[in-house]
């Protein structure tokens, strides 16, 4: 087994509570992580690290987890640039385009969409992140359900069944037989690729009765719960989420009191952080030019909450991580720490992995090197490549 170094970190993020700082991105200085068999060994401070076979020297620079991107959709074909360059010039997102992209994405090969899904992985690893959760959702029939999954679940263990994404065209005046297929044979199909079941409640794509449906039985299958909820308008996603056990409700931009509170009462069994994360998608109100949510409001209440891509070819063509962070700071008042925080632990809490999106022995060795002192400079310096190294499972991938 052989072991490697990564020596010389000026700060390091372990977002281990407590230590170091005793924040909770738990910093440390002038320390040094050991790893063996892709997993962290060791933490400590430089001058007292062990021997390794292999030694990478960060130069005094700052280290975190590699990011935990716990949205995204990557198994598609096709771009909506026009639509997007519709929507700068005035038109409203709704989420009609979704259907555009089924119509691609159900016309493409099995390679083409490999490769979509390898180039936005490699992307996204380039800009620090290490582990992506996959959604289907632009199949939307038996098969190209289940072929997006077996798509996904090449390139992560992190994939999501999101049959319910909105009514194809085809069951346009039928939305409840649509609802049978994707409870019985769709997800039957799509289940053995699929960790996790997603539904978008919203007006014009899910109700709140067929959300339950869909979301029951795909607990049923083994499936964990998580759901896309008030993107576009109030309505009674948060609230299905919590009463289901969501691991994450996913957007959250139009909460009212309700929402907030029952997100805040739904304690971890751990007692750390609430049970549903409350995951933020600013990309999205980036590039639809929405309104941000408040994550102040939902910080200050106690929520746990994660941020994450959303890169979908319609919403949020983006696979960045340190973006959306910078957003988060700037447009969502959440303070560079919390930002950095929800983008690497909270993402992991989004998934319930304990595994990532932390630097202590027994974790896995996913680790970005930043091209920066410190973690602050990620919101400091929006849209500079900060990204040095990445390490995935203790590999050094290559340098951007
Ligand atoms: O999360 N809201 C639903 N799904 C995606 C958008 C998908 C699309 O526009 O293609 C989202 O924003
Ligand atoms: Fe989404």
């Amino acid at each position: 087994m052989s072991s490697l170094l990564v020596d010389n970190i000026g700060e390091l993020v372990t977002n281990v509570a407590g230590t170091g700082d005793g924040s909770p991105l738990g910093l440390r200085r002038d320390s040094a992580v050991l790893v063996e068999d892709g997993h962290v060994a060791w933490v400590g401070p430089a001058r007292y690290a062990p021997a390794a076979d292999r030694r990478i020297d960060a130069g005094g620079a700052a280290a975190l987890p590699g990011f935990v991107d716990s949205h995204a959709h990557l198994v598609f074909a096709g771009d909506r640039a026009a639509e997007f360059a519709a929507r700068m010039a005035g038109q409203p997102y709704t989420g009609g385009g979704i259907r555009t992209t089924v119509g691609a994405t159900r016309a493409a090969s099995d390679d083409t969409l490999r490769a979509t899904v390898r180039r936005l992985v490699g992307e996204a690893m380039r800009q620090g992140t290490t582990t992506i959760e996959i959604k289907s959702g632009y199949g939307l029939t038996v098969a190209d359900e289940a072929r997006s999954l077996r798509i996904a679940a090449e390139a992560s263990e992190e994939t999501t069944f999101l049959g319910a994404h909105v009514v194809p065209a085809e069951y346009a005046d039928r939305p409840d037989d649509y609802v049978g297929l994707v409870c019985g044979p769709m997800l039957a199909a799509a289940a053995p690729y699929a960790r996790w079941v997603d539904v978008f409640c919203e007006r014009g794509a899910f109700d709140a009765d067929h959300a339950r449906a869909i979301l029951t039985v795909g607990q049923a299958a083994g499936l964990g719960v998580r759901l896309h909820a008030n993107q576009l308008g109030p309505g009674p996603g948060v609230r299905l989420g919590v009463e289901l056990g969501a691991a994450s409700v996913d957007h959250c931009t139009h909460l009212d009191d309700a929402d907030v509170s029952a997100l805040a009462d739904s304690t971890a069994p751990d007692g750390s952080g609430t049970a549903t994360v409350a995951t933020l998608l600013p990309g999205a109100e980036f590039s639809t030019r929405s309104p941000y949510p408040d994550a102040r409001r939902l910080l200050d209440a106690g929520v746990t909450v994660a941020l994450a891509t959303d890169c979908n070819p319609g919403s949020s063509y983006t696979s960045s991580m340190p973006f959306c962070v910078a957003l988060a700071v700037r447009e969502m008042r959440m303070t560079p720490a919390e930002a950095v925080w929800a983008a690497t632990a909270g993402g992991a809490r989004a998934l319930r992995r304990t595994d990532i999106g932390v630097l202590r022995p027994g974790a896995r060795a996913d680790l970005t090197i930043l091209d920066a002192p410190s973690h602050l400079h990620l919101a400091y310096r929006p849209g500079v490549p900060l990204i040095h190294q990445v390490l995935h499972n203790g590999v050094p991938q290559c340098r951007s």
